[in-house]
């Protein structure tokens, strides 16, 4: 696997003033064509903010509840992300390629990034955001287990770098505004973490009411049970682990790590969340979502 040293540990690449991955960085670059179709309905958020939940919870409506279909492949094959590129793994380009339709996609991208056949199309946008102070948690853990990012520091210096925009996506606060204010113009629904653990099944039917869809209040239940944090880390076909460890150490740290909210409270000093609370009332000034620090 002489591939390793080629990811391990390399430094961001910017593309448009956004930090990649550099697999990332050149996939972005050529997706700019992309076709979307107008049935397709893109899972959209800025990474840790619960869009493997997400991408299984429609994954799970699209197939009608079945868990036998749900188990047919890993969760990034049956809905790719876009921009995914690792060498070793099919590109989320290529799996498209034999994706037939009604196509569900994922990206993290910044909406600047975005291919523009997506507005064109007005294809259907589910948008997942979750508090910055989780997230930040959540992608520190993730930045030492997958080795495809740069070292991650220390959680100081991490922190700092998060709120800076300098860590892989780019700036969470620009990711969550600009996302949201395309629902102005653009059919998106905006879904909150927290929300969906304080009430899936209500959570759930908004998603089905956005896509138009119906199913039985049997198969919703069948739905929050199967997509809960309990299940899908024990669910191979969920939880990431069919990725070579090269790519993802869960003996670092695994990929459903905690699944809560308010873990952020056990990792920032009070220094810390002084600074970023200072720091989070400039960036999010006029912002009319209301993020939850806690249940
Ligand atoms: P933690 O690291 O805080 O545990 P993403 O899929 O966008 O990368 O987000 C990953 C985060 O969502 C991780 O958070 C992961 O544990 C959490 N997560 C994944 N599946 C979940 C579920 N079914 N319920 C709650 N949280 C889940």
């Amino acid at each position: 696997m002489e591939w390793v040293q080629d990811i391990y540990r390399q430094p961001l690449v910017n593309v448009k003033g956004v930090p990649l991955i550099k697999y990332i960085g050149e996939m972005v670059e050529s997706i700019q064509s992309f076709q979307a179709w107008p049935d397709d309905v893109l899972i959209s958020n800025f990474p840790k903010s619960g869009s493997t939940w997400v991408t299984e919870i429609m994954e799970m409506i699209y197939q009608g509840g079945s868990l036998e279909k749900c188990h047919r492949a890993p969760i990034y094959e049956r809905v790719p992300i876009l921009e995914l590129k690792w060498p070793g793994l099919s590109t989320g380009i290529q799996i498209l390629k034999d994706t037939p339709a009604p196509r569900l996609l994922r990206t993290h991208l910044q909406l600047t990034l975005l291919p523009q056949s997506f507005l064109d199309q007005k294809v259907k946008v589910i948008y997942v955001a979750h508090n910055a102070k989780d997230v930040a948690v959540s992608f520190y853990n993730f930045y030492k287990m997958a080795k495809g990012h740069p070292e991650p520091g220390t959680w100081d210096n991490f922190l700092e770098k998060f709120m800076d925009g300098q860590v892989s996506f780019g700036s969470w606060y620009q990711h969550v505004l600009e996302w949201g204010e395309l629902s102005c113009t653009h059919p998106v629904l905006y879904l909150f973490y927290e929300e969906l653990k304080k009430n899936p099944k209500r959570e759930i039917k908004k998603i089905l009411e956005f896509l138009g869809r119906s199913l039985s209040e049997e198969t919703v239940d069948h739905i929050v049970q199967h997509t809960s944090f309990k299940e899908m880390k024990k669910n191979p076909m969920a939880n990431y682990t069919t990725i070579p460890t090269e790519i993802m150490d869960h003996s670092v740290s695994p990929f459903m790590r905690k699944g809560i909210v308010g873990d952020w409270k056990f990792v920032f000093t009070v220094a810390q969340n002084e600074r970023f609370d200072a720091h989070y009332a400039e960036k999010m000034a006029g912002c009319k979502f209301n993020f939850r620090w806690q249940l």
